[in-house]
């Protein structure tokens, strides 16, 4: 019996020895030392002795389990070692190697610009209203004064849908509308915001799509005082406080004057350069009083109110204040193009 121990354990000694991963390790215990193992087997077989053989043996048996149960441990620790070693190597980190700039991210130069109005007309005491892209016929055109039929439509190339009546907004001003009737009789100093689109031929002037910005200021004692005194404070705040601007005579359908407003060359100074086609000034907007019609057709009593609203091409804009000659560079994403404005 006791030879039969001594032999076992120089065999499981030498068998753990060579295993060589854990797994391997594993497979050892379960033959060794597990249930079925050959340990656990010879310490039952002790029963079948004789007594006087018993004590003797059954000494040596526990021996031989605690023996390799402690060679199990330590052989355990040095195959982890071992295996976390190569799994060093194996994975290798080099942390002497520079590390990837992480990108970062930036205002869209539309974005940047239009903050810019909001916070100057803001401090004028205009507040942002927001109104829907896809219009009705009935607010795009006919509440502002232009029936169906009427020849002005002609200014704004449309957008319609399958839907009849429901077109994309070829401009902000229906806003004026959803505006009064929304705070009707209140007075009303608003910004209105947003896409709107144009069915035209996408040029280094015109886009199919752009961001109009909405002025609308409806009151009992509005002048066209206040409308010129407001637009001159806004280019003067965004372009350089020597800014000059003209009024223009103009015709749109939703104001009665109107007028368009040129600002001089902020590249020349109005000495005439290539921007301003050699005139000295430039267009920015189109503005004027609100028409009595539009007035009544957002509530207000045209007797009794009366009030001035403007729209501005926010790109237009922009490329003015940045000098960029290509409306598309706005929307075609190319990094080279919005990477300069941070
Ligand atoms: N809606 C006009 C346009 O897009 C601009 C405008 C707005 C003119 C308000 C006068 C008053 O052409």
């Amino acid at each position: 019996m006791l030879t039969h121990f001594s032999d076992l354990k120089q065999e499981a000694l030498n068998r753990l020895e060579a295993t060589d991963s854990l797994a391997d390790l594993e497979q050892w215990r379960i033959a060794y030392l597990g249930k079925k193992g050959e340990v656990t087997a010879a310490l039952r077989g002790l029963g079948q002795l004789p007594k006087d053989q018993r004590p003797a043996a059954g000494q040596a048996a526990n021996q031989l389990k605690g023996l390799l149960e402690q060679a199990y441990a330590s052989r355990e620790q040095a195959l982890k070692s071992a295996e976390l070693a190569s799994s060093i190597t194996r994975e290798a980190l080099d942390v002497t190697l520079p590390g990837r700039p992480i990108a970062q991210g930036r205002l869209h130069p539309s974005t940047r610009t239009l903050r810019e109005i909001y916070s100057i007309f803001a401090n004028m005491g205009f507040q942002i209203v927001r109104s829907r892209e896809v219009e009705s016929d009935l607010f795009n055109f006919q509440l502002l004064n232009i029936p169906p039929h009427h020849p002005a439509r002609d200014m704004w190339s449309t957008f319609h849908t399958t839907r009849e009546g429901v077109l994309l907004r070829t401009h902000t001003s229906p806003g004026q509308i959803h505006t009064m009737r929304r705070f009707c009789p209140e007075p009303i100093r608003v910004l209105l915001p947003g896409k709107v689109y144009r069915y035209e031929q996408v040029t280094a002037r015109a886009e199919s799509m752009f961001i109009n910005v909405e002025g609308l200021a409806v009151g009992k004692h509005i002048t066209i005082a206040d409308l010129k005194g407001t637009l001159v404070n806004f280019a003067r705040r965004m372009f350089g406080p020597d800014r000059e601007l003209r009024f223009r005579a103009n015709y749109f359908p939703f104001t009665e004057p109107s007028a368009e407003a040129d600002m001089d060359c902020i590249l020349c100074g109005g000495k005439g350069c290539r921007v301003c086609k050699y005139t000295g000034w430039v267009e920015i907007l189109g503005s004027g009083m609100v028409h009595p019609k539009v007035l009544a057709n957002g509530g207000y009593d045209p007797e009794v109110y009366s009030g001035f609203a403007f729209g501005m091409g926010l790109e237009r804009i922009a490329m003015l204040k940045h000098r960029i000659d290509d409306i598309r560079h706005f929307y075609s994403n190319d990094l080279r193009f919005l990477n300069q404005f941070s």
